[in-house]
Order: structure tokens, then C-alpha cells, then sequence
């Protein structure tokens, strides 16, 4: 990533850059195929154990709409989706994900999909009537860092709810907005996405390079997804948006009114990242769940990419609260096409939970005075076992 000398610092604490080339040890081959023009990501099949405690959670306390539904599978969307689901939840044995998927331009962004990953020597497969309900000629594969990602074109068109106030509640989720993807080698995640079109809108990294996370956008907001550092390929979340920060605040009054406060795992909050407002949510599966709001526009060619330090405090919370050592270590599986889980392997860097809330950690609210500053009870809460 960039180096700390050719990046700028901010009066609000983070770095600006222009976005360079990845250096990494260990990096995917460039392919000669021109990459497929992806949109936006558009859904994510997920697969859950238990239908009806997974419809609960999604269509009954969140929200979302039921395009249609079967005994296998529940196709859900969100408020302004007019494409047939950004949401496939199908029953099956293990909780894992089946597809991370990508809307492309058009049809012939298919066979760019099918000849950029043949050449990158992946598991790639094309079905013309789909792989799910509502969506046409696809390619799913397994990608170089052992996701299933899928690229479609052709789908089904339906009714775009926003007009329809009297269905809407007060913690209405209006679109997808991001995944997230935890892998052990950010740098060589970064450069690869790189070739498949993406750009770097973000990332955390400390003073030797080491790189934590990186966010990467099609569409012109902060994501369409991020790499986060740690045990992979494992789906660290799936994002919704809303409009406003207060319809946040009400799925949390919502969840507290159901006995169901359970299902918060962090936040809400700010994030420094972003600087989206966020709420951070377990499914019955253990699934995890933002939702998101405000992040800014980011589609011209020279946006600024944003750098945070690692032992800033506020990178990740603008308020400066703690993040729950869950949200660093759990996520979910992920399946190859023929829906067996893959292999997770171990991040060597170093984890983003040791370095600043681990024993040898530290984070501060002033780089200039340290964590010493800190009043003690706020530096207690970065060290693990130091809370009580
Ligand atoms: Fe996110």
C-alpha cells in the first residue's frame, strides 16, 4: 500500500493518499482477459438451518420483503430494489454462504467473467436459466481466494417499494449496500480486486505497512465490499442501508421491545472508517448483519484514498468505544459450487485485536500524547481481561 510519506495527513486525524499499486509477497497473476463490469454487489445467498427462525429475523423484525418463497428458500429485498432479491436465504445443513453476487453491465460481461477466471485457473461454472429464482444466465466460481462470487446480468424486475409509506417502518432497510470478507493476506485480496475492477476507497494499516482491512468500491459509495484481516475465506457481514440515522436507533428500541436485544453485537455507533452511522447484528444463524447509513460519494477518478492507523481508537468507533473481541474473531463459512464449506486458513500478520486491544496492544484518542493521556478507565477498556 502507500507509503506514510506520500500520504497527507488531516486535520481529523486520518491520511490521504492517491491509490497506488498493491505491492504484496505473494500476489494472484494479472490476467490478459479484460475483467466483467460489475455494477454493484446485488445479494447474497446465504444458508440457514432453520427457515422460519431466519424468516423471523429477517422479513418479521427487519423488514425486508418477500418476493417469493418455497420450503427450500426465501427471496428477500430491500426497499428500493427493483431486481428480484438482494437476499436468498436457503435451508440447508451448515450456516454458511453459497454466493456472494455482482450485478455486470451486460451479457457479454459473462464471458469476461468465465475467461478471467479460467485463466486465474479457478472452478468456474455457467448456468444460462441461473443458479436461484429470478435471475438469468450467471457464472458462479470459486475466486482465487477461495470465495464463491457470482457475476448475473438478466434478472427479473419487481416492484420498487418506496411509494409504499404504508408498509414502511421506522427501521425500513432501503438497499444492500456492502459485504464484507475476512481473508488472511489483505495486500494480495487488495491487488486482485484491483484487477477485477475495484478501487480502494479505504483502508487501516500501521507504520510498518502491515495492512488490517481495506474497502473497495463498483459503485460510487465508500464499498461494495471490504477485506477485513483474519482466518479465511470466512463472510464477515452483509450490509443494509437506511436512510437515516434515527431508523437505526429504532431496529435497536425494536429488538430491546422483542427480548431480542441479544442480536445486537456492536453498536450503534459511528463509524471512524466510512463515517457511516452502523448497528451490527447476529441472525439465528450467528450471521452477521449491518446495518448502515451516510457514507459519502466517491465515484470521481481522483477520490482520495483514505488511510487510518491502527492504534487510532477512533478508526473504527468516531466515539472511541471499545469493539467487542467477537466481532474480530467470529464469522461465517463459506462454500465451494458444490456447497462444501472451505477450508479456513490462518492469518500470519498480525491480528488487528492483538496489536491494539490485546495484551501487548495500545490505541489512543491523541497520537501526539499517547495512550497515557487517556483517563485509566478508558485505556482499561482496550485491554482484554481489563474491563472488570
Ligand atoms: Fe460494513
Amino acid at each position: 500500500m502507500t507509503n506514510r510519506e506520500d500520504m497527507t495527513l488531516t486535520s481529523s486525524g486520518y491520511y490521504v493518499s492517491q491509490e497506488a499499486p498493491i505491492e504484496t509477497d505473494n500476489p494472484v497473476a494479472t490476467p490478459q482477459a479484460t475483467p466483467p463490469d460489475i455494477l454493484r454487489c446485488a445479494y447474497m445467498e446465504l444458508v440457514v438451518t432453520d427457515l422460519a427462525a431466519s424468516r423471523q429475523f429477517y422479513v418479521d423484525i427487519l423488514g425486508l420483503y418477500v418476493t417469493e418463497e418455497d420450503d427450500e428458500a426465501i427471496y428477500l429485498r430491500s426497499t428500493e430494489e427493483f431486481i428480484h432479491h438482494n437476499l436468498v436465504l436457503r435451508k440447508g445443513p451448515v450456516a454458511a454462504v453459497r454466493a456472494f453476487s455482482y450485478r455486470v453491465r451486460d451479457a457479454e460481461d459473462l464471458d469476461r467473467a468465465v475467461a478471467f477466471y479460467t485463466e486465474l485457473g479457478c472452478d468456474v461454472r455457467r448456468e444460462t436459466s441461473g443458479f436461484v429464482k429470478g435471475i438469468g444466465d450467471a457464472v458462479r466460481v470459486v475466486d482465487p481466494l477461495g470465495f464463491p462470487y457470482e457475476f448475473f446480468f438478466q434478472a427479473d424486475h419487481v416492484e420498487r417499494m418506496s411509494w409504499r409509506y404504508d408498509l414502511h417502518t421506522p427501521g425500513e432497510l432501503v438497499r444492500l449496500d456492502h459485504f464484507n470478507q475476512v481473508t488472511p493476506d489483505v495486500p494480495r485480496a487488495v491487488k486482485y480486486m484491483q484487477d477485477l475492477g475495484f478501487r480502494v476507497t479505504e483502508d487501516i494499516q500501521d507504520e510498518e505497512g502491515t495492512v488490517y482491512a481495506a474497502w473497495m468500491r463498483r459503485k460510487p459509495t465508500v464499498h461494495d465490499t471490504a477485506m477485513t484481516g483474519g482466518d479465511g475465506p470466512r463472510m464477515h457481514h452483509v450490509c443494509f442501508a437506511t436512510h437515516e440515522k434515527h431508523n437505526i436507533l429504532a431496529i435497536c428500541d425494536k429488538l430491546g421491545a422483542l427480548r431480542r436485544s441479544d442480536a445486537i453485537e456492536r453498536g450503534p455507533g459511528r463509524h471512524g472508517v466510512s463515517n457511516a452511522f452502523y448497528l451490527y447484528l447476529r441472525d439465528p444463524d450467528g450471521h452477521r448483519v449491518e446495518v448502515y447509513t451516510q457514507d459519502y460519494y466517491t465515484g470521481d477518478p481522483d477520490n482520495p484514498v483514505v488511510t487510518w492507523d491502527v492504534h487510532d481508537n477512533q478508526r473504527r468507533d468516531w466515539w472511541g468505544n471499545p469493539v467487542v473481541p467477537s466481532w474480530y474473531t467470529e464469522a461465517s463459512l463459506v462454500l465451494d459450487l458444490d456447497g462444501n464449506p472451505q477450508p479456513v486458513h490462518a492469518r500470519t500478520d498480525d491480528s488487528e485485536m492483538a496489536v491494539t486491544i490485546g495484551a501487548d496492544g495500545f490505541s489512543y484518542t491523541r497520537k501526539d500524547e499517547g495512550e497515557e493521556s487517556m483517563p485509566e478507565y478508558k485505556q482499561g477498556e482496550y485491554k482484554l481481561g481489563h474491563q472488570l
